[in-house]
């Protein structure tokens, strides 16, 4: 059995399709806070919340290998993923697959610090592991297209950063490749797209695919912070937003290893046509 934690979120979601496609949906236990959301994933649905210790022992009785997907609540995420882990050594996990960051050993993103904590607790719980530190999703940007149509710019503080971002769906790709082929265990994957970009040449995409003129803007951290906070944001989230941009700035979402590529067989889905496919479906 494969179990698959925050199964009804995004990328959870996709992970189910993928091994679905390739016939295991017998195989698959979904893991979710909410079951009655997982009505529609066509497969078994248990309940297990990251914050409920009893109820994560239950849901992962007879699940061999175990994908933990990060949890969204950024600052209770190594309780809630030392949880996990404790609950699969107490139920029989055999193997543990966990999305983490990308670079995640020596990432100065504020968010790498709950990545590390949490590789180091699977590392010491005994259970082999594979590790798949996902770089930046297409979509965290593609999120961005909306506001720059309205206002006639795309703001960013990611400077001349290379982004080596990829689709949801390529990453739950490979998460389901590794969740059945058995030459994973113990493998640490860095996961990224084959391209990478600015933000001005995803600015520039962005001119050619609607037809009008939208330059990037680029500005400091603080400033950045403060307009996403005027449009609405929570504070946090703004600050890993904006946070992310200056991690790109540094380089720590670009990679080139085309790791993801060579698990999933194929090219990684390219900017252009993400975009594409966005602006098709907001039309
Ligand atoms: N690489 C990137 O660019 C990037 C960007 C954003 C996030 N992430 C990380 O990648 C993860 C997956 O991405 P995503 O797009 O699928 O995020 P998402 O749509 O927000 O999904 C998060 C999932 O975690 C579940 N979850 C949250 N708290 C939980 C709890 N206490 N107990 C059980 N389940 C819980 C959610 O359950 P509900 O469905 O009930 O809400 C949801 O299914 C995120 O959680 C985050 O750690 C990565």
């Amino acid at each position: 059995m494969i179990g698959v934690t925050g199964a009804t979120g995004n990328l959870g979601r996709l992970v189910i399709t993928s091994l679905k496609e390739k016939g295991a949906t017998e195989k698959i236990v979904a893991i979710a806070r909410s079951p009655e959301k997982g009505a529609d994933l066509g497969v078994e649905v248990r309940r297990g919340d990251y914050d409920e210790p009893a109820s994560l022992v239950q849901a992962l009785q007879g699940v061999e290998t175990l994908l933990l997907i990060s949890g969204s609540e950024v600052g209770k995420r190594t309780p809630q993923h030392r949880n996990v882990i404790n609950a699969a050594v107490e139920a029989g996990v055999s193997h543990l697959v966990y999305t983490s960051l990308l670079g995640a050993e020596h990432s100065t993103l504020s968010l790498a610090d709950e990545h590390r904590e949490t590789e180091q607790l699977i590392k010491d719980s005994g259970m082999t592991y594979t590790l798949l530190r996902n770089g930046w999703y297409t979509e965290n940007y593609l999120a961005l297209v909306d506001g720059a149509l309205a206002g006639g710019a795309l703001l960013g503080a990611a400077g001349d950063g290379q982004i080596a971002s990829a689709t949801r769906a390529d990453f739950a790709e490979a998460a389901s490749v590794v969740l059945l082929e058995d030459t994973h265990k113990g493998k640490v994957y860095e996961l990224a797209g084959d391209e990478s970009y600015t933000l001005t040449e995803f600015a520039a995409e962005l001119s050619k695919q609607v037809g009008k003129e939208i330059p990037y803007k680029d500005m400091s951290e603080a400033e950045y912070i403060s307009v996403l906070v005027s449009v609405g944001l929570p504070e946090g989230l703004a600050q890993v937003i904006a946070g992310g941009d200056v991690g790109a700035s540094k380089g720590e979402l670009f990679d080139d290893s085309k790791q993801l590529s060579s698990l999933i067989g194929r090219p990684t889905t390219s900017l252009s046509e993400a975009m594409r496919a966005a602006l098709a479906e907001s039309a």
